[in-house]
């Protein structure tokens, strides 16, 4: 019952408290579990805007950040291939530590491609 009660809570926090910028890596990754996780039909904006903007809209520990074509060009000559791969099982880069999943492990394989599909289409 409690763990129900937590639940609610969570979800009315959800609809209601700002998702907005916890200002630390820590914070950020904790509050990944209350997350959203996407619909499997989910747009690329919808599944980014969920799961990863907390990190890459602020450049959280030096996260690519959408649109800015200066941090994404040598990332984007590795091909959108690698940049999933990467984006799926984590990795640990010269800016800084990017999650695997973006710390969502809940996110399949297709859902992380379709988020990374939509960053690369910001910069192109
Ligand atoms: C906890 C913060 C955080 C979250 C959440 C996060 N990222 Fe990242 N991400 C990073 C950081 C930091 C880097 C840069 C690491 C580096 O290159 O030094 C990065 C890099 C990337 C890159 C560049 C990979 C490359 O090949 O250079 C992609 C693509 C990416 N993230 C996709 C995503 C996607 C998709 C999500 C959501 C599912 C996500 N990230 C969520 C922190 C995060």
């Amino acid at each position: 019952m409690k763990l129900f009660l937590t639940l609610i809570a969570g979800l009315l926090c959800l609809s209601s408290c700002s998702p907005e910028t916890p200002s630390d890596k820590e914070k950020i990754t904790e509050s990944k579990e209350t997350f959203p996780t996407g619909e499997k039909s989910a747009s690329g904006r919808t599944l980014y805007e969920a799961n990863c903007a907390g990190c890459h809209d602020a450049s959280v520990g030096g996260a690519p950040k959408p649109g800015d074509k200066s941090v994404w060009k040598a990332r984007l000559a590795t091909g959108v291939e690698t940049m999933v791969k990467k984006s799926i099982e984590g990795y640990e880069g010269t800016a800084g530590v990017m999650p695997p999943k973006g710390g969502n492990a809940s996110l399949s394989d297709e859902e992380v491609r379709t988020a990374v599909a939509y960053m690369a289409s910001t910069v192109k």
